[in-house]
């Protein structure tokens, strides 16, 4: 099984993400020897006014083919954003929608909250054929405060894509734990690397996966990793799983170790 790579800030010189084409070919070979088949440049847009760099993005990324094949690195290559959430939402755009399959689009959120106009503007979105791919919602604040939020988002029909390297403690306790949570209630659609170099937040995923076939399954893995990155890459449905009730993934965690368990009760009193 190959993996698909749906955010990455591989793209030299753009955001914060590889500095260079020596970076990048160096982060696109670790994509290659980790297994990843297919892989979405997704570069921070963090204003309307990013867009107007969108040309020179595809000349990017064609370039980036470019020197892909003279390495002979065989991983394929498309281009799409990481929105960050505003008002003035620009989905129109060739490249707001990954791979331009004109359905999907990668947003972020502020690290510590949500904008109140997101769940109204989400919904009405969704209404009209798009489907918001929310990035790391395990490392948002508000979601670790109220793991309900994550579950009204996917009760909407958004879909949520967590970090391999949360999954790994990379940002620390509480952001993994979540992620541990979302997973115990499937809520989490797809992995992906959001990777911005080649030490440290790496294009790896195949840690995460194996982690993942440990505890849920080969399926899980599968549907993770490859066949919903593989649909939303392709702009088709997917099918989603129905989310574990937060009190069920509360009870099955009673033998978790105490810190969890608390953070856990806090949880569900909060709802
Ligand atoms: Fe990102």
């Amino acid at each position: 099984m190959k993996f698909i790579d749906v955010h990455s800030h591989i793209l030299p010189g753009i955001d914060d993400g590889s500095e260079n084409w020596e970076q990048s070919i160096e982060m696109l070979r670790q994509a290659e020897q980790d297994g990843i088949a297919q892989l979405v440049c997704t570069p921070h847009v963090h204003s309307a006014k990013d867009f107007l760099h969108e040309k020179e993005w595809f000349s990017l990324l064609e370039e980036f083919k470019e020197r892909a094949a003279n390495a002979r690195i065989a991983v394929d290559l498309q281009l799409g954003c990481e929105i960050y959430i505003q008002p003035d939402l620009q989905l129109h755009r060739p490249i707001s929608t990954l791979a331009q399959n004109g359905r999907y689009f990668l947003v972020e959120f502020p690290m510590n909250m949500i904008p109140d106009f997101v769940a109204d503007r989400f919904f009405k979105i969704i209404i009209s054929g798009k489907t918001p791919v929310i990035a790391h919602p395990e490392r948002n604040g508000q979601v670790i405060q109220r793991l309900q939020i994550a579950y009204d988002f996917v009760a909407r029909g958004a879909l949520l894509q967590m970090n391999a390297g949360s999954l790994l403690g990379m940002f620390g306790d509480t952001v993994q734990q979540t992620a541990e949570l979302l997973l115990e209630a499937d809520l989490i659609h797809l992995v992906a690397s959001d990777a911005h170099d080649d030490q440290n937040r790496t294009q790896v995923l195949s840690k995460a996966y194996q982690k993942i076939v440990d505890r849920y399954g080969l399926e899980r893995g599968t549907r993770l990793f490859s066949i919903t990155p593989q649909k939303i890459v392709r702009g088709e449905p997917v099918s989603l799983q129905t989310p574990v009730s937060l009190e069920q993934v509360r009870l099955q965690n009673k033998k978790s170790p105490l810190n969890l368990r608390k953070w856990l009760n806090r949880m569900v009193q909060t709802k």
